[in-house]
């Protein structure tokens, strides 16, 4: 069924800083541009042309789907990873019979690196005065990425792949049946940030979940994505895949290189090596600017989830704007737990979460919010870094919100900053002032519109 037979060993995808840049540009990346102009050549109706690969991903949207190959990415789910995979290696796939090299492997854009030299698009990818350079578009940002945008050190600490509702995951929500946006899931740690984070970062196409793989660098960026995967299960227990047979057995169809369609099982899709590629480092990256919190990560290495007990939610929505805040009331919860836990005590190590639930918006002015937890009042939360609980990137979301869609929910893991706020004797058991701030614009608004992005709840549980 498939054209190229798998080659024996596995190709190795590596890290874009990594490739030989001796001569100049990298064969490998030489290879990429000549396979993505090969792609730009083809007519759009031909599944191998770069405009239905982007139309598989998204276009209408799934309540108005065009044609069957298209409208099927995954998101806000825990079929976000295995379907991200698919779509990737029958990319690959196609690049490399385009090009007639099927031992061709996609590098991947390693941002995640302590260096901050790789915190950047990649130099090949930014440089619009290369002849004919297919590797770059128009309308990105060419800031580095902060700081904690591309830090992957929380996503790693997720102790379960998915949860069913609000939980700490590293591969986003449980959901039935297959979906592309505004699931009811949770979107998992993964995704949240660095993915949903970068995407807005990058901006241009990539803040479009319809045009993201028309940009070059998202297939650099997922691959990333899918390497993490790699990294997570690599620590180890409890950190395994799924074994539900809901997530194991659902299939989806990709058209191949062949001319046919192949069509994959999640749990096809589990071993790397077995699908030809493997990544060149799969290691954590908890070293060098992340080393003061490799701490943090082995306390919660060994921890199994917990049923999550709410214990206070804002009065109603709260509309997200530059600096706007909200009061979150609190009870003690009903188990001694967590920051009520006396020292010493079994459950101390009980985490707390903010979940900014049910996000919606029509005209979304900002591509990522920083999100503050414990603002003294009257002051300005950016001056307080280690309030910080965390981003939440708008990518995806006016598709989250359409009909009946359920916006975007996430998780904050506040753990730390509770317990420091409490050491500090600044923890108010019965109140918790959330605050959100700009940190990536959003893409320009209609003249006239507002940014209307609303959060139904924002509420704090332990687990
Ligand atoms: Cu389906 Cu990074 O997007």
């Amino acid at each position: 069924m498939l054209e190229e037979t798998q080659a024996e060993t596995p190709g190795v995808r590596r890290a874009v800083s990594a490739l030989n840049r001796s001569g100049g540009w990298p064969q490998e990346l030489i290879d990429y541009a000549d396979g993505i102009r090969a792609m730009k050549a083809l007519p759009p109706s031909d599944p191998l042309s770069l405009t239905y690969q982007a139309a598989i991903h998204g276009r209408n949207g799934e309540w108005a789907r065009e044609h069957p190959d298209w409208d099927w990415c995954q998101h806000q789910s825990w079929f976000f990873l295995p379907w991200h995979r698919m779509y990737l290696l029958q990319f690959e796939r196609i690049i490399g019979h385009l090009i007639h090299k099927p031992e061709w492997r996609l590098p991947y854009w390693d941002y995640t690196a302590v260096d901050e030299a790789r915190w950047v698009l990649p130099t090949e990818f930014a440089d619009p005065a290369a002849d004919d350079n297919a590797l770059w578009v128009d309308g990105r940002s060419s800031a580095p990425l902060p700081p904690d945008h591309r830090d992957p050190t929380t996503a790693l600490e997720a102790p379960v792949f998915a949860t069913e509702g609000a939980g700490f995951n590293f591969g986003s929500g449980m959901i039935a049946a297959p979906a592309q946006f505004g699931t009811a899931g949770e979107t998992g740690a993964l995704e949240g940030s660095p993915h949903n984070v970068i995407h807005m970062d990058v901006g241009g196409h990539m803040s479009d979940p319809t045009a993201a793989p028309l940009d070059p660098v998202f297939w650099l960026h997922h691959a990333n994505v899918d390497r993490l995967w790699e990294v997570w299960l690599s620590q180890g227990e409890p950190r395994t895949n799924p074994t539900d047979a809901s997530w194991l057995d659902t299939e989806f169809r990709f058209p191949d290189p062949s001319g046919d369609h192949v069509t994959w099982r999640v749990r096809d899709v589990l071993d790397t090596a077995a699908l030809g590629y493997v990544y060149d480092d799969v290691a954590p990256p908890l070293t060098g600017v992340e080393d003061d919190r490799r701490g943090i990560a082995a306390t919660v290495m060994t921890r199994q989830p917990q049923e999550p007990e709410v214990v206070g939610a804002s009065d109603g929505p709260v509309s997200l704007e530059a600096g706007s805040s909200a009061l979150i009331r609190m009870e003690e919860p009903r188990k001694r737990r967590g920051l009520h836990a006396g020292v010493g005590a079994e459950d101390a190590e009980d985490d707390v979460f903010l979940r900014v639930e049910g996000v919606q918006g029509t005209n979304v002015g900002v591509g990522v919010y920083g999100v503050y937890v414990g603002v003294p009042d009257g002051a300005a939360a950016t001056a307080h870094p280690e309030l910080k609980a965390g981003l939440l990137s708008t990518f995806g979301l006016e598709a989250s919100s359409r009909g009946d869609g359920h916006g975007i929910t996430q998780s904050f893991k506040i753990t730390e900053i509770a317990r420091a706020l409490r050491a500090e004797g600044r923890w108010d058991p019965t109140a918790l002032r959330v605050t959100f701030e700009t940190e990536t614009p959003g893409r320009a608004l209609a003249d006239g519109a507002e940014n209307d992005v609303t959060a139904a709840r924002v509420s704090v549980y332990y687990a």
